[in-house]
């Protein structure tokens, strides 16, 4: 894998990133390409988590114009929603400019501010950051489209450091059958539609594809596969303070190390305005079981 790092935005002539990016890439901007307000990023590292009123995981719903994680309805809350919301939209217009070719289909998902520490967190071992993985969300199935992510290290010293490997390609072929894809190929359809059928009767139940049953799984096998973790191949990245950087976190498997106050935006793209859609996970996974594992496939 590769890092593509792009000096300078916005750039004297168009570039086509979408091929880089979907072999599992980092496109890497070391200095942020978009307008960031130093007093923004200030506030940000000097909110106060103690008393509960602001959660340590801040997400702005940009289509609900709703923030969550925070409780109280105090001045402080509104500044971290209008600086959220701003960065919301600052990266959208960004990443529109970089990568027009994705913005007609895509979904806006949600954006987060990461305030903590991540060295030498005590977290469950599903939701550790140190383990290298790929994203899916569990309340947020993608039925086959992928989950880009635009971050942002706002420290004023501190490197957010990462360790990678190899692409979903490669990682899938080796492991996705010992983590259980050809069982979820071939038992998907009647789980979903009794999710579906408790959903319809107002109960809480995510209808989810085969695929993404497949790829919350996944993230949770690599992470308990200890052979995996000793023995891929790893490449290390400090993205320095006043980086920006994006991959697609369910093609390349990545893990956090350290760092602290970070920004990010997700994007859910759509699988047909891939450059090349057989890069798709689920066109991986679904040559690899030569089954559906979406509807529409
Ligand atoms: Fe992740």
């Amino acid at each position: 894998m590769e890092f593509v790092t792009i000096e300078s935005w916005p750039a004297p002539q168009l570039t086509d990133y979408r091929p880089a990016l979907e072999a599992g890439n980092v496109l890497f901007f070391p200095t942020t390409p978009f307008r960031l307000p130093e007093e923004s990023q200030d506030f940000l590292r000097n909110l106060n988590f103690s008393g509960g009123a602001i959660h340590k995981n801040v997400a702005y719903r940009p289509g609900a114009d709703r923030v969550t994680g925070v409780e109280a309805d105090s001045a402080q809350a509104k500044r971290l929603k209008s600086i959220l919301r701003d960065y919301s939209r600052t990266v959208v217009e960004f990443t529109r400019a970089l990568l027009p070719q994705y913005a007609p289909a895509w979904k806006l998902d949600y954006a987060s501010f990461r305030p903590l520490e991540e060295q030498g967190r005590d977290l469950p071992l599903n939701k550790r950051n140190d383990l290298i993985h790929t994203d899916a969300f569990p309340t947020r199935p993608t039925n086959g489209d992928l989950i880009l992510r635009v971050f942002t290290n706002i420290h004023p010293a501190k490197p957010r450091e990462w360790v990678t490997t190899d692409p979903f390609r490669v990682i899938a072929t080796r492991y996705a059958r010992s983590a259980g894809l050809d069982r979820i190929a071939s038992g998907g359809r009647l789980l979903n539609r009794s999710a579906h059928l408790l959903h319809s009767f107002g109960l809480p139940a995510t209808p989810r594809s085969p695929y993404d049953r497949f790829m919350l799984r996944f993230h949770e096998y690599l992470k308990r596969n200890e052979e995996f973790q000793k023995n891929c191949a790893k490449y290390h990245f400090a993205f320095p303070p006043g980086s920006t950087w994006l991959t697609f976190t369910d093609v390349l498997p990545h893990s956090v190390h350290s760092g602290q106050h970070a920004l990010e935006q997700t994007f859910i793209i759509s699988r047909f305005s891939l450059a090349n859609t057989e890069n798709a996970p689920v066109s991986i996974l679904e040559s690899l079981c030569g089954r559906p594992l979406v509807e529409s496939s």
